[in-house]
């Protein structure tokens, strides 16, 4: 393998922009060439690439977003898109591939080498953390700290008014952000799509608070679940209780952006060089992770027929914590 071309793909995250840093100069490093996508799929179906040299990944560790942009394209979702992809591949003669973005990206990448034969190695980057074969995905600690952040300051204004917040963060079908910003920000229940969530318990909950002299609460509600909405749960259950004035934020799209953390810029880093060193390596058709703290590769098809699973001890711990 000699010419590798780079691209992130989906909803950006933060820490992707480290991630590319790491491919450019560690495929440098290897005496690659290395060849960045702009916009994901979409710009891979229009040939729209730059080669790319140590200088152009200077002062982009810190920054969030993807300087090689992103997209969620829907023509790359069929074999006719695919092959117009490949057909720029060649043209540009790349022989393989480094994705950055979540399993939306990852299956992209696995048709490709299927219908193809390009080879791959996927970089799990998204906010959501669902993905499974690896303990974290990218951009998921930055914007869990985003969460924290923006929860801790909702917590002042719900204890100087007296009121129940319903706070609702990302995850597509992912509890992961909601679980652990709830346990870190104090949640006093915490909403999941992994998990039924019954009102009327709900509802109890915080009247047995509000019985107790408790004046103030929040609730972090994962967009996506099954329960509704923030919107949706806290208009059920304004009907049942009266025991506080309810208000509902939606942090929505504040969590993916902002400077990435220590640890989201040291992950894309390994992974980074790991994705280099892998494809160097003759491994294909898989996706670096990380357990552990120790670099994994995973086969597409090891991973991901399975839902990534919620830890269920920290939804044991978020419910001891929150009496
Ligand atoms: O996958 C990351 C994510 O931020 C999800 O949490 C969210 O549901 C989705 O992307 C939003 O996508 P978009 O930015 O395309 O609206």
């Amino acid at each position: 393998i000699n010419r590798i071309g780079v691209f992130t793909s989906g909803g950006d995250a933060p820490g992707m922009n480290a991630a590319i840093r790491a491919v450019v100069r560690a495929g440098i490093y290897y005496n690659k060439e290395i060849v960045g996508i702009y916009r994901g799929y979409e710009g891979m179906i229009e040939g729209d690439f730059e080669e790319m040299d140590v200088r152009s990944v200077a002062n982009i560790l810190q920054r969030g977003g993807t300087m090689l942009k992103s997209a969620r394209s829907k023509e790359f979702r069929t074999p006719e898109g695919r092959k117009k992809a490949f057909e720029q591949l060649k043209k540009s003669n790349i022989d393989a591939l480094i994705g950055i973005g979540g399993d939306g990206s990852f299956t992209g990448m696995h048709h490709l080498y299927l219908e193809h034969g390009m080879p791959y190695i996927c970089i799990p980057g998204t906010i959501d953390n669902d993905i499974p074969g690896t303990d974290y995905t990218i951009g998921y600690d930055t914007a869990t700290n985003t969460a924290v952040e923006a929860i801790d300051k909702i917590r002042d204004t719900a204890l100087s008014h007296n009121r129940l917040f319903f706070i609702e963060v990302m995850g597509r079908d992912s509890g992961y952000i909601a679980i652990s910003s709830g346990i870190a920000g104090g949640a006093v229940s915490i909403i999941i799509p992994e998990e039924e969530t019954s009102i009327d318990e709900l509802v109890e909950k915080l009247n047995k608070g509000g019985k107790k002299n408790k004046t103030s609460s929040l609730v972090i509600v994962a967009e996506g679940g099954k329960s509704g909405s923030a919107m949706e749960i806290a208009e059920k259950v304004k009907e049942k209780s009266s025991y506080f004035d309810t208000k509902v934020t939606i942090l929505g799209h504040l969590q993916r952006g902002g400077t990435p953390t220590y640890f989201d810029r040291l992950l894309a880093s390994k992974m980074g060089v790991a994705a280099i060193e892998g494809l160097d390596q003759g491994k294909t058709d898989a996706m670096v992770g990380i357990r552990h703290h120790d670099i994994i590769f995973n086969k597409f098809d090891d991973i991901m027929n399975q839902p990534k699973d919620i830890h269920k001890d920290d939804l044991r711990i978020a419910k001891i914590l929150s009496i």
